[in-house]
């Protein structure tokens, strides 16, 4: 979904400033053939966290020779159990490809219709662009998905963290008329994610 590069490639120079889209190229007569190649997605992730999946992102802050190319990817790695929360990309449409395991992958329309489906090993799931998603773990141990985007930078809204974790906060009587909850439900969840 990123526009369509006008030169053969642009190696990102992350510490200059990002002008009008994507970041401007460092210049040609330093770029090398490690330019093209990241190892960042090589290692299991940190799964200690409260979901216990760990997202490795492979996009162009990760990997600058991605800039102006329109794709990226991710690895995420699952521990027993792990929920990758619901989220959205919202510059991206989303391919998953399970690796190893079995994840309940689903999403929701904008008709509020969810499209689930457990994926395993070799097999792929499409999250549309936009629209909410989330991948379980469902299988006996761990797994392990690597996800490509049609955008450098998919960008991420994760709505727990959102929802209940911004800064400033959101006040909580919205998020106590918007859900239909008590006040506790509302502070409990906010002290799991700093506010
Ligand atoms: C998984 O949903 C990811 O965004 O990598
Ligand atoms: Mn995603």
């Amino acid at each position: 979904a990123d526009p369509d590069p006008l030169q053969d490639f642009c190696i990102a120079d992350l510490e200059a400033q990002p002008s009008i889209n994507g970041f401007p190229c460092k210049p040609a007569s330093s770029v090398t053939s490690d330019d093209f190649f990241f190892d960042g997605l090589s290692k299991e992730g940190n799964t200690g966290n409260v979901f216990g999946a760990n997202v490795t992102a492979g996009n162009v802050r990760a990997f600058p020779g991605l800039n102006t190319l329109g794709l990226s990817m991710n690895r995420v790695d699952f521990a027993l159990g792990a929920v990758n929360p619901p989220h959205i990309h919202p510059r991206s449409t989303e391919l998953v490809l399970v690796i190893k395991g079995k994840l309940l992958v689903g999403f929701v329309t904008t008709g509020n219709v969810f499209h689930s489906k457990v994926v395993t090993r070799g097999k792929l799931f499409v999250i549309p662009r936009g629209l909410v998603h989330f991948q379980k773990n469902v299988g006996k141990g761990k797994a392990l998905a690597f996800t490509a985007f049609d955008s450098q930078l998919p960008g991420v809204v994760n709505l727990p963290l959102t929802l209940f974790g911004s800064t400033p906060p959101i006040p909580n009587d919205v998020l106590i008329k918007g859900f239909q909850v008590d006040e506790d439900v509302v502070k409990g969840i906010k002290s799991k994610f700093g506010n």
